[in-house]
């Protein structure tokens, strides 16, 4: 499996737009009905996204962005997301973007923490997060607000010290 994370280029910003408006590409778990936003900038400090490439091939894309257990450096942690494109579900990659993802961001930082959520009846992104080395730590009640109802959500985390 050809699999790479990469820095978006300046002419896909088009087509990363159409993605993100097409409800389809985002998958269910991630349409809460808002108006697309606009392209983030490049992956700083705070957050950023990546394209997921598989043979050479945009297949989606993977987020990051800070989140805080304490005001001090120790406790920043990173929250990931991923969407792949329909025809690149099912074949792994998201178990391997998403372990790319945080094995990247432990290397290029100093946060102990990175931690995803997925809605309870999303078991592909469950059973992807658990082969990525993620562990379950328990359910985040009527967290989230998608297609007029609150979701509880399953929350999910790598430690640094899990390896
Ligand atoms: C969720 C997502 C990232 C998973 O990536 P993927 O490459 O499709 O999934 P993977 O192949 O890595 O792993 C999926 C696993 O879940 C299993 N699975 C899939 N659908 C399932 C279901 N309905 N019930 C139980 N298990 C299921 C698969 O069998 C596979 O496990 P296995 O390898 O042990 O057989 C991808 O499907 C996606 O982008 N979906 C739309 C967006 C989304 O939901 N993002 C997350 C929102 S928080």
């Amino acid at each position: 499996m050809g699999l790479v994370l990469r820095v978006a280029r300046e002419d896909e910003a088009e087509l990363l737009e159409g993605w993100r408006r097409d409800p389809e590409s985002g998958g269910t778990f991630n349409d809460f009905g808002l108006a697309a936003e606009p392209t983030s900038d490049a992956p700083g400090p705070a957050g950023g996204h990546l394209v997921v490439e598989v043979d050479g091939d945009p297949a989606g894309t993977v987020t990051w962005r800070e989140t805080r257990y304490g005001p001090n450096e120790e406790s920043r942690a990173f929250e990931i997301g991923i969407a792949l494109l329909p025809a690149a579900r099912g074949h792994g990659y998201g178990a391997a973007a998403q372990r790319m993802l945080a094995d990247q961001l432990f290397a290029t930082t100093s946060v102990h923490r990175v931690e995803a959520s997925t809605d309870v009846e999303n078991l592909a992104e469950q059973r992807s997060l658990e082969k990525a080395g993620f562990s379950r730590e328990g359910v985040i009640r009527g967290a989230q607000y998608r297609h007029g109802a609150w979701h509880d959500l399953v929350g999910y985390a790598r430690l640094r010290s899990d390896g």
